[in-house]
């Protein structure tokens, strides 16, 4: 497609497009003809996008701080979902889990070896030395933001402290290695290096993923990769990065019951940590955390 200099962008944002997209879309097509793999201009929010995007991240950040003071050992998940619901609604907003693809509850709660999607329910009770993901999505005026947390619910033993902080750090290092116009790849790479390292394992049955004007986006987010390789990493794109990193094999089970919750294969600990990240001319913004 070629658009008119002066013609209205077609990120949306009312500028022209000389002012606005025009060297995006050069350098796209000078990746392109290299043989790179190229975002589509859906994959670029637009300034209105943006900003209704930051509301909802400002809504479930508000979420996982009221979570983190609130979380105590004797305590229901049931019961975190409850605060969840009620401060999602009391600040206008949705929460996104809810109903989704017929998920009961409103956040993902998982304990020690379920890796995600634990469902909240009034039978599991937090106890000392657990350590927790708290999982949350909110939607505000249809946008979406998506992040998650670990919480150590009074002293936990030394191996699982330092699980939960080495899967922080997987998430810092695949945040340090999306540059704009690299690649997708760059992010997995770093964050599997730093897991095998430390002796961990890489989860590779689920992925961060494009966010925003819906919950999961393209492009898938692999958390582990080949540097300088899969689709390239344009500004204006709006994804999550959350590593699940485990402490033994990486390969999992489903509930059967509830058809949602992972478990690690093997029974060891798990940990995740997520943020929702905009891409800008000169590396990155963290919207959700
Ligand atoms: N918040 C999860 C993610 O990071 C998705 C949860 S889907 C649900 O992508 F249905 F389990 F809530
Ligand atoms: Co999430
Ligand atoms: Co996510």
């Amino acid at each position: 497609m070629k658009m008119n200099k002066n013609e209205p962008c077609w990120c949306g944002s009312g500028k022209k497009y000389k002012a606005c997209h025009e060297k995006w879309d050069n350098q796209i097509n000078i990746l392109k003809i290299q043989g790179h793999q190229v975002p589509e201009h859906r994959l670029v929010k637009s300034p209105e996008d943006i900003k209704w995007i930051k509301k909802a991240a400002k809504v479930n950040n508000g979420i996982l701080d009221m979570v983190g003071e609130k979380i105590h050992a004797g305590m229901s998940t049931e019961e975190i979902d409850q605060l969840v619901y009620d401060y999602t609604i009391s600040h206008g907003a949705t929460p996104a889990c809810l109903g989704y693809e017929g998920f009961p509850k409103s956040v993902c709660t998982s304990i020690n070896n379920e890796i995600c999607h634990g469902i909240p329910s009034k039978d599991i009770i937090l106890k000392e030395g657990d350590i927790v993901n708290v999982d949350c999505t909110t939607i505000v005026h249809g946008h979406y933001a998506d992040a998650s947390r670990m919480f150590i619910i009074g002293e936990a033993s030394e191996e699982a402290k330092r699980l939960v902080q080495v899967a922080k750090e997987c998430l810092e290092v695949g945040l340090k290695a999306v540059r704009p116009w690299g690649h997708f790849g760059d992010i997995g790479a770093a964050i599997a290096e730093h897991a095998h390292k430390n002796g961990y394992s890489v989860v590779t049955d689920f992925c961060g993923h494009g966010v925003g004007n819906g919950f999961h986006e393209d492009p898938y987010v692999h958390h582990v990769g080949i540097r300088g390789t899969g689709m390239v990493i344009a500004p204006g794109m709006v994804f999550t990065i959350e590593p699940m990193i485990n402490e033994g094999v990486s390969t999992l089970y489903i509930d059967r019951k509830n058809g949602w919750t992972a478990y690690t294969k093997d029974g060891k600990l798990s940990a995740q940590w997520e943020h929702t990240i905009l891409v800008t001319d000169k590396g990155i913004e963290i919207i959700a955390y």
